[in-house]
């Protein structure tokens, strides 16, 4: 215990005092269906298989990127000084920011975007200058409107997390040309689902920097594996401004095997998404909520009411699927849940009928005897199941009811409905009422 006159302890610098860690707000029930965290599906087998045959080497010695920065250089047809590879494309992002902003500088923001882009100006003391971008086309009237002679630096994220809009080769093409002395940030992470590729448009611009990433598409998201191309001279600034040795030798291993393994997997991931995405959207417009066109492996749900948006994410959990609540930061994204496509025919259909039983429940049904008999009515249909035990919690999820736990002496302990998957513990059916879409409000 430090006495009460000790000399205080270390204190974080200004820019990191107003930080918290990255975190995403987690349910307490067990998930099996992560759509929380906007990754691919996973990567051939043979990528670990073929890893496991390398030099030993490969551990004793420092890392060089140099043979995957020569094998993308290749692929995007471009000098390898102009590629350098990161730690995911979070660590090239704030390389950038590192090398291009200061405190008397100024960065341009959509607003919202990757949380991770303010994060950054914040820890370089530059101005940030958001931009709403709420969908639909990007926004570079309002952007040219704001540059400035401090403008450092001016980004562009497109897929946009966590919206999924997309901007063209037109708008990079009118920002650079008015702010040559800003670096042009043109985030491609999720670049391979969208219809067009912005690479070639922004590799053509003498300030632009585009960043990809093996973490989506590519499925690699735990290899932390990113790079950004651009103007060599440009490049050689953001080799300068991190760490030399910043991605693993196996990491580098891995980008490369899975270069040459090809992208016929991309491919399929890609369109499968694509009409994943268009499947989600138009059930959750059907259910409600306001939903931006999106071409990345995501979508954006906007509820009127924050209740509805978290009432989805517990909902969604009480069936074993995770996806992304925003909460009070940043305002615009209050009230809305993202949620990533699954991949597979499979997991679409399991998200699909959580919306559906989240948001447009056909019946609800309070436990009347210990072996559940009426969840057999309602199986594989939209509804919720209010129970005071966690053997009836498991028993509705089977069934593909939201499990809700209900309060009361002869109740089990809501910790326990919540361990076992519940979405919620409440005093009964009421309690959930004003989450019910008016039409069935009444019956309850
Ligand atoms: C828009 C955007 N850019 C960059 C990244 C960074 O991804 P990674 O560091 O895994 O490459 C992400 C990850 O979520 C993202 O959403």
């Amino acid at each position: 215990l430090s006495e009460p006159n000790a000399t205080p302890g270390p204190t974080p610098s200004p820019a990191v005092a107003g930080l918290t860690a990255y975190r995403v707000p987690k349910h307490g029930a067990p998930v099996d269906l992560v759509l929380s965290g906007n990754e691919g599906i996973a990567p051939p087998r043979a990528l670990l298989t073929e890893l496991a045959e390398a030099d030993p080497e490969l551990l004793r010695r420092y890392p060089s990127a140099a043979p995957l920065e020569a094998a993308l250089a290749e692929r995007f047809g471009v000098h390898p000084a102009q590629v350098i590879v990161t730690a995911g494309g979070d660590d090239a992002l704030e390389r950038t920011f590192r090398a291009f902003l200061a405190p008397d500088r100024s960065v341009i923001l959509p607003a919202p975007t990757f949380v991770m882009l303010p994060k950054y100006a914040t820890l370089v003391g530059a101005t940030q200058v958001p931009v709403p971008w709420p969908g639909g086309a990007f926004p570079t009237d309002a952007v040219l409107a704001e540059i400035s002679e401090d403008t450092g630096a001016i980004c562009v994220v497109s897929p946009n997390n966590p919206t999924g809009a997309v901007a063209t080769a037109d708008d990079l093409r009118r920002l650079s040309r008015a702010a040559p002395q800003a670096v042009l940030v043109v985030d491609l992470a999720y670049g391979e689902m969208a219809d067009e590729d912005l690479t070639p448009a922004a590799l053509e611009l003498p300030n632009a920097l585009v960043f990809r990433t093996f973490s989506k598409a590519w499925g690699l998201a735990g290899a932390r594996l990113g790079y950004a191309i651009g103007p060599a001279e440009l490049i050689a600034w953001l080799r300068a401004a991190g760490n030399p040795y910043a991605v693993s030798g196996p990491s580098v291993a891995l980008g490369l095997l899975r270069l040459r393994a090809g992208d016929d997997d991309v491919r399929a991931y890609v369109a499968e998404v694509r009409a994943e995405r268009a499947a989600l959207t138009e059930l959750l417009r059907e259910a409600g909520a306001e939903v931006p066109d999106s071409q990345a492996n995501f979508v954006l749900a906007r509820f009127s009411d924050h209740a509805l948006a978290q009432w989805l994410h517990d909902a969604a959990a009480g069936l074993g699927i995770a996806v992304r609540l925003f909460g009070e930061e940043p305002p615009e994204l209050r009230g809305c849940v993202r949620i990533t496509c699954p991949g597979d025919a499979a997991g679409l259909r399991r998200v699909l009928h959580a919306i559906r039983a989240a948001l447009q429940p056909g019946a609800l049904v309070v436990e009347g005897d210990a072996d559940h008999r009426a969840l057999e009515v309602v199986a594989g249909q939209p509804a919720w199941y209010f129970t005071k035990t966690a053997d009836g919690v498991r028993a509705a999820r089977r069934a593909g009811a939201v499990p809700l736990g209900l309060e009361g002496d002869d109740a089990e302990a809501p910790e326990a409905l919540i361990a076992a998957g519940a979405a919620r513990v409440v005093s009964g059916p009421d309690a959930l009422e004003g989450l019910l879409p008016a039409a069935i409000r009444g019956g309850v």
